[in-house]
C-alpha cells in the first residue's frame, strides 16, 4: 500500500522580545503574558485535531516552529505541539522539525530542551555579522551573540541554518560579497536564507524611508546584489534550490520549503498562520485569526482558528503552483498547470530568451529568469 499523501504543519508563535524596524510579520512584544501563552498552545493543539479531521491520513514531512520568535516559547510547549502533529498524521521517516531562533535565546540547556522536545534543525536569525548593520537592523544582539548562537546551535542540532539581510543602504556588492565569504567560512551553515531587504508597509523603516531618512537600494544594485549573492553561494558549494533558498547539497534543502514549492498541503496553527488543505479533492485556503485574543475566542467557540476556509478556483491553484513552483529548481509540471491559459508563443519566446526551461513535463525558471520572476510569472499567467 502506498502511503497517504505528505503534508507539513505551520506553526505561528507571534511574540517577540522586541518588534525590529523591519518586520511586517504578524509579531506581538513578549511582556510576558505566560496565561495568555499556555491557552494559545491548548488552542493550536485544538486547531491542529480540528485540520486533521479535515484532511484524513498523510504522512508528515515538516513540522515548522516560525513566528515572530519560537525560540521564546517554553520548549515543553514546542514538545506539546510537536507531539501533536506526531499523534495526528504518520511521521515520515526522515521527518524535519525546524524551530526559528533569535540568537538571544541561545543557551545550551534550552537548545538542548528544544532537541527533547523533536526539534532536528535550527534556523537562526543572525542577518549580518557586523556591528553596524545589526544596529540599523534593530537588532537586539550583536554579531559576537550571533556567533555564540550558531555555535551552541551546531552544537545541539544536526541540521543548522542562517538567515543573512543584505541590500542594506550603501552596501555595495564587495562589502556584501566580503560579509557573505566570512559568514560561510565563520558560521559553517548546511543552508543559507539570503533575504534582501524589503521596506513593508506599516513597518517602521517604511516611515523612515517616507521622511526621508535613508533610501533603498535601487532595483539595479539589488539585481547585482542578488547575482552576486547566486555566484558566491554557488562556488562555496551551495546551490539555490529556491529562489532566496541556498543548501550545500539536497539532503539539507529545507523540506519545509519544498512543501511550499510543490504545492503540497500544510496544516497551520497559531494567529495569523496560513493553511492549504485538500478537503474531498478541493485545495482550501485557511488563514488564524490574526490577534491572539481573537485566535482563542475562535477556536474556543468552533474549535478552529480560522477566519475563513475557502475552497480555491482551479485557477487559482494552478496559478498559485506556477509562482511557487518557479521559484525552485524543481519547477512545476506541465499537467498541473493546464488551468492557465498558457499560450506555445509566449513559452516558446521566453525559452529562446533562455528565462524557462519545459524539459520531462516540466516547467522551470532559469537563473536568468528567476531573477526577473514576477514579470515572467504574469507573462505565463497573461
Ligand atoms: C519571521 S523572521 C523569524 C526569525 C527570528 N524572529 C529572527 O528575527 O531572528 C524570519 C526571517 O525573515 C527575514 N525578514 C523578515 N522581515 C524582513 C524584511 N523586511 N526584509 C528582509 N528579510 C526579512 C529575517 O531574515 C528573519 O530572520
Ligand atoms: S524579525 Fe524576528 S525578532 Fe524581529 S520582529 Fe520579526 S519575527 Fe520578531
Amino acid at each position: 500500500m502506498s502511503a497517504p499523501p505528505p503534508i507539513g504543519v505551520y506553526l505561528h508563535w507571534p511574540y517577540c522580545a522586541r518588534i525590529c524596524p523591519y518586520c511586517d510579520f504578524n509579531v506581538r512584544r513578549d511582556r510576558g503574558q505566560v496565561e495568555e501563552q499556555a491557552s494559545l498552545v491548548r488552542a493550536m493543539v485544538a486547531d491542529l485535531e480540528n485540520q486533521a479531521r479535515l484532511t484524513g491520513p498523510r504522512t508528515l514531512v515538516s513540522v515548522f516552529l516560525g513566528g515572530g520568535t519560537p525560540s521564546l516559547m517554553r520548549p515543553e510547549w514546542a514538545a506539546e505541539l510537536v507531539e501533536t502533529a506526531r499523534r495526528l498524521w504518520t511521521p515520515a521517516a526522515r521527518l524535519e522539525v525546524t524551530l526559528e531562533a533569535n540568537p538571544t535565546d541561545a543557551e545550551a540547556e534550552r537548545f538542548k530542551a528544544f532537541a527533547a522536545a523533536g526539534v532536528n534543525r535550527l534556523s537562526l536569525g543572525v542577518q549580518s555579522l557586523d556591528d553596524a548593520e545589526l544596529q540599523f537592523l534593530g537588532r537586539n544582539h550583536d554579531a559576537g551573540a550571533a556567533r555564540r548562537a550558531v555555535a551552541l546551535g551546531h552544537a545541539a542540532f544536526p541540521r543548522l541554518s542562517v538567515d543573512l539581510i543584505y541590500a542594506l543602504p550603501e552596501q555595495t556588492p564587495q562589502l556584501w560579497g566580503a560579509r557573505l565569504e566570512a559568514a560561510l567560512a565563520e558560521l559553517a551553515p548546511e543552508h543559507v536564507s539570503a533575504y534582501q531587504l524589503g521596506v513593508e508597509p506599516g513597518t517602521a523603516f517604511h516611515r523612515a524611508v517616507g521622511r526621508g531618512i535613508w533610501s533603498p537600494a535601487d532595483p539595479d544594485r539589488a539585481a547585482d546584489l542578488y547575482q552576486l549573492t547566486q555566484d558566491r553561494l554557488g562556488r562555496s558549494g551551495f546551490d539555490a534550490y529556491e529562489i532566496s533558498n541556498h543548501a550545500r547539497g539536497e539532503a539539507a534543502r529545507s523540506r519545509h520549503n519544498l512543501v511550499y514549492g510543490r504545492g503540497e498541503d500544510y496544516a497551520a496553527a497559531g494567529p495569523g498562520a496560513h493553511a492549504r488543505l485538500t478537503v474531498e479533492g478541493v485545495r482550501h485556503s485557511g488563514m488564524g485569526r490574526r490577534r491572539p485574543a481573537d485566535y482563542l475566542r475562535s477556536v474556543g467557540e468552533s474549535g478552529s482558528g480560522f477566519e475563513a476556509l475557502e475552497a480555491l478556483d482551479a485557477r487559482d491553484t494552478a496559478l498559485e503552483r506556477l509562482i511557487l513552483g518557479l521559484r525552485t529548481v524543481e519547477g512545476a509540471p506541465l499537467d498541473e498547470l493546464s488551468r492557465l491559459p498558457l499560450n506555445a508563443g509566449v513559452l516558446r519566446g521566453l525559452s529562446r530568451r533562455r528565462l524557462v526551461q519545459v524539459r520531462d513535463g516540466r516547467l522551470t525558471a532559469t537563473p536568468r529568469g528567476r531573477l526577473v520572476l514576477d514579470r515572467l510569472c504574469a507573462e505565463l499567467a497573461a
